[in-house]
């Protein structure tokens, strides 16, 4: 067995609503402790200046430009990260000394694997100096590079978890910005892909119409009624079809089949969206799950948890049935595939990201 590492983990994902942040104990294979985790939300004007940011980067040809005020939101959201962890670190009374390595996600402006691109704005380095704690980041490119689709990466942390669960296969799904499933068969075997939309689509919906950010445990769509011709325009899309392996940029799904609904019921149509999407998904899995585990944002959405219930075949729980703590499930696997890149262990395989090998991926930088 090999060395135990402390690491801390942070992720930010693609619904931009702040930083998670978590601390394992982990051998980056089956030993795993899971320590404390915090979330660090982001104010209003910062996903201003990062929505801003996805429009810059949307027009980016090699990964290392930045250009406009990319620089400046990349300098400025590493600082926000640095003062994550020492947030986090004061909060939890961990001495920096005592961890081993950060894994440091970034935040996505662009993911477009087609064209061998994938760009997480966040400077590695940068952090490391600022904390004083060794940092891997980057843990995307390689995939990417080498013809893989660079996401989902959870997977192989999703393994490690689901080991002390019972049921086989297992779906464990983050319902984050975008929704992304990790199928898990008797014999280990990994399937994973981005389902569909997750939350993101529906924060945008509820930010167009009332400011908020968020539809708050579901209200809005549990008042509204599923528009099924909307619905059905939006599944038209020819990414559910396609066999995996697969993932989706932040924006590739457009709101003009809901533009006409109400408030209410865009914001049911939209729940119903992400449902249907985690529904389809089992048209690319060998045997139906015996169990769904929820993790992300989405599990607090209380319309769209009866939704999913509704049109998948068996029981679905949210993370916390099932042991998991289901706001830090991301941070956790970057803290996880931190300490297996320091071991040069793989973090995507043929059946995570379509890669031809198992692969490992990130970048160190020194404290
Ligand atoms: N109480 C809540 N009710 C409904 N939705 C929520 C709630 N809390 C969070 N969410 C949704 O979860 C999203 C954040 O989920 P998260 O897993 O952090 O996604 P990501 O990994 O993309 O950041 C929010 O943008 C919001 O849509
Ligand atoms: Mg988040």
């Amino acid at each position: 067995m090999g060395k135990t590492m402390r690491a801390i983990g942070l992720m930010s994902g693609t619904s931009m609503d702040g930083i998670d942040v978590a601390l394992i104990e982990t051998d980056g294979d089956q030993r795993l402790e899971r320590g404390p985790a915090l979330s660090y939300p982001y104010s209003e004007p910062f996903r201003a200046q990062l929505r801003a940011a996805l429009v810059e980067a949307a027009r980016l040809r090699h990964r290392d430009e930045r250009p406009g005020s990319l620089r400046l939101t990349e300098q400025y959201l590493t600082d926000l990260h640095a003062e994550a962890v020492t947030n986090f670190l004061e909060d939890c009374r961990i001495a920096a000394e005592s961890v081993d390595v950060v894994g440091f996600h970034g935040q996505t402006v662009l993911h477009a694997p087609e064209r061998k691109l994938t760009v997480q704005i966040g400077d590695g380095a940068r952090l490391a100096s600022v904390i004083g704690i060794d940092v891997v980041y980057d843990l995307r490119g390689p995939d990417v590079a080498a013809g893989g689709q660079g996401a989902p990466l959870a997977p192989v942390y999703h393994r490690a978890l689901a080991a002390r669960l019972p049921e086989r296969p297992v779906a464990v799904v983050n319902v984050g910005g975008v929704s992304n499933v990790t199928w898990i068969g008797g014999d280990g075997t990994l399937i994973a892909f981005d389902t569909g939309p997750g939350n993101a689509l529906l924060d945008d919906w509820m930010h167009a119409h009332t400011g908020q950010a968020v539809d708050a445990e579901g209200a809005t769509a549990a008042r509204g009624k599923v528009d099924e011709d909307a619905l059905t325009a939006l599944l038209t899309h020819a990414y559910f079809g396609m066999p995996p392996p697969k993932s989706l940029d932040r924006n590739a799904f457009s709101l003009d089949p809901v533009r006409h609904l109400s408030l209410e019921d865009g914001a049911a149509t939209l729940a119903a969206f992400t449902a249907a999407s985690l529904a389809r998904a089992c048209e690319h899995m060998p045997e139906q799950p015996k169990l769904w585990v929820i993790s992300g944002g989405g599990r607090r959405n209380r319309t769209l948890m009866t939704m999913i219930a509704e049109r998948v075949e068996s029981a679905v729980a949210p993370a916390e049935a099932a042991g998991f703590d289901g706001d830090a499930v991301e941070a956790e696997a970057w803290a996880y595939m931190a300490v297996r890149s320091l071991k040069g262990l793989p973090i995507t395989f043929p059946g995570t990201t379509g890669i031809s090998q198992p692969l490992t991926g990130g970048v160190l930088a020194r404290k």
